[in-house]
């Protein structure tokens, strides 16, 4: 076993004023919850965002914080574009409190064109919750997102929704889950009711059953009626033995909930609901603040042989924050750049002056926000497991670190494999410093990956991208923000791989294929398609061709 070299953060030998500080972190860490929700789209993430702070009495009425074209309000309308095709690209946290705890719902895209945003979010949460909608299973991009919680190593909380209407059978569904991704699924909760005739769950843990009453469209929190089995039998009949006895299978079967399995990523808790109902969603977050970790250590400095940064920075040290997410233009009447960080260690005081450990500058941090949606307040206090919105915070960039007192640098955050390329040109020959300015921005904020060679020069670097909607955000950008419009030029690639300096001369005599450089260093090799990438590997099995996320194919 490999020891974790930690610093010594306890108090002993501390001033008074230090060890309550030390304290206060601690509780505060312990009381966090900072998660993810991840979805196909239309599995209904927004739907349940607003259930979830309905429950936590954020607002009083679904609707009013989240929402797609035609709902009260939108995440956000920085972007006609955005308005116009109903998809919110920005994302943000909601914070609110819980019995006791504090919950971090740190948003992700919808669309699946943003997977990578979603990557990003992915990366600065400790825990995951999987929304699978009942008539469809698992689909795609959940498929993908699982993926990247699996390689993070993040415990995933799975909620089977909209069990109001017709769908697949439940034992089916976790057949579909244990098959697919692995993970043995562990129901906390088990529908009563067919998908379709949702009257309630069975409380796995304590046998009783949770009767759910609707209200109009949803709109309120739906009433629950706690009752042991006899009542249960009295009330419902024939769909409450049902659920007990596929309840007794399951069991048998050793689908019971086990926390360290949950923790290490074997298990998954299973919840039912329907989210537009109201049905299940205060058992989600319970689940979230009983079973959930608390914040977590970050972990940093030299790998082990698996790739697993060695050291860890304790919650406990001084102040550290990495930037998951830079977003421009949130706000169309003040031009502003706002860089999301993820408090690590220590405790956030508004107007501290950090170091950016990617520059060793100091970095004032006067404008700290919460944002979520058109929602902002300042923000005077944070804690590890928080989101701070750092506004017009022109020097951080997407994977930066800021720290105070000991330096600390937190890993690059992985990227997806982008499936589109183009050549991107000025239009406007003229405006070339404008173009480069803007190319470099866009870059830096990870709209789009921003690959070059010799070969193809400055003039012409090439926009790689996971899905092809990020493009029509970066040339509505570039023309809007940076008056440098471009033309984009399809390359028919549609695979990249990570090699290295010593494969890079082979691969790029290969015909069809071409190796371009990322900003972060990484080189990647762009192959036409699948085929092309397994016949490489079966002939020159000596040249690096690997996957930018273990696993992903
Ligand atoms: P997303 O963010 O994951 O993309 O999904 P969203 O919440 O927008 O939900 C997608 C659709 O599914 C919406 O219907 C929503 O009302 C519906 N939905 C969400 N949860 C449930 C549920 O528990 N049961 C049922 N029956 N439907 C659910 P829509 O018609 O596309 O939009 P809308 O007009 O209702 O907003």
């Amino acid at each position: 076993m490999t020891s974790t070299p930690t610093t010594d953060h306890s108090t002993s030998g501390a001033t008074p004023g230090a060890a309550a500080r030390h304290k206060d972190v601690v509780r505060e860490a312990a009381r966090r919850r900072t998660f993810a929700v991840i979805s196909h789209p239309d599995a209904g993430k927004s739907t349940l965002t607003e259930a979830l702070a309905l429950h936590a009495q954020v607002i009083t009425e679904a609707g009013a914080v989240h929402g797609k074209a035609g709902r009260r309000s939108t995440v956000s309308d920085w972007m006609e574009m955005e308005k116009e095709r109903g998809i919110s690209i920005t994302s943000a946290a909601l914070q609110f409190s819980y019995d006791g705890h504090v919950v971090n719902l740190v948003d992700t895209p919808g669309h699946s064109d943003f997977s990578e945003d979603t990557y990003r979010v992915l990366s600065a949460v400790d825990a995951a919750v999987m929304l699978v909608d009942a008539a469809k299973g698992l689909e795609p991009q959940t498929l993908k997102l699982f993926r990247v919680c699996k390689a993070r190593g993040i415990p995933v909380i799975t909620v089977i929704n909209k069990w109001d209407r017709p769908g697949l059978d439940a034992l089916t569904l976790m057949e579909e889950i244990q098959e697919k991704i692995k993970l043995v699924p562990t129901p906390l909760t088990w529908p009563v009711g067919i998908a379709g005739d949702f009257r309630g769950v069975l409380d796995r843990r304590s046998g009783d059953y949770i009767a759910y009453t609707r209200t109009a469209g949803g709109a309120t929190r739906a009433p629950e009626a706690r009752m042991g089995g006899d009542a249960a039998a009295a009330q419902v009949g024939d769909v409450w033995h049902a659920a007990v006895e596929e309840s007794e299978l399951l069991s048998s079967d050793g689908a019971d909930h086990d926390q360290d399995l949950f923790l290490s990523g074997f298990t998954t808790p299973v919840l039912f609901a329907s989210a537009i109902s109201n049905f299940g969603v205060s058992a989600v977050l319970e689940t979230l603040v009983e079973l959930a970790p608390p914040a977590v250590p970050f972990r940093h400095g030299p790998e082990d042989s698996e790739g697993r940064p060695l050291e860890v920075r304790d919650v406990t040290a001084p102040f550290s924050a990495f930037v998951f997410k830079v977003q421009a233009g949130m706000d169309t009447n003040h031009r502003d750049r706002v860089a999301f960080a993820r408090v690590c260690s220590g405790v956030f005081e508004r107007g501290m002056i950090a170091t950016h450990a990617q520059t060793g500058r100091p970095f004032a941090t006067k404008y700290a926000q919460a944002i979520f949606g058109r929602e902002r307040a300042v923000i005077d206090t944070a804690y590890p497991g928080d989101i701070i919105g750092l506004v017009n915070a022109m020097a951080l960039k997407i994977g930066d670190t800021i720290y105070v007192d000991e330096p600390v640098s937190f890993p690059p955050i992985a990227t997806f494999a982008p499936e589109h390329f183009a050549v991107a040109t000025a239009k406007d020959s003229g405006r070339f410093k404008q173009f480069r300015r803007g190319i470099d921005q866009l870059d830096g904020e990870g709209v789009v990956q921003v690959l070059r060679s010799d070969l193809r020069g400055q003039q012409s670097p090439v926009l790689a991208a996971v899905g092809p909607m990020q493009f029509e955000v970066a040339q509505a950008r570039m023309e809007s923000e940076f008056g440098a419009p471009v033309r984009l030029e399809p390359l028919s690639y549609t695979q990249a791989r990570r090699t290295d300096a010593a494969s890079a001369p082979e691969l790029a005599r290969v015909r069809g294929v071409e190796v371009m450089e990322r900003n972060d260093g990484t080189l990647l090799a762009l192959l036409p398609d699948k085929w092309r990438v397994t016949v490489i590997e079966r002939d020159h099995p000596e040249l690096t061709l690997e996957p930018l996320i273990a696993g992903d194919r």
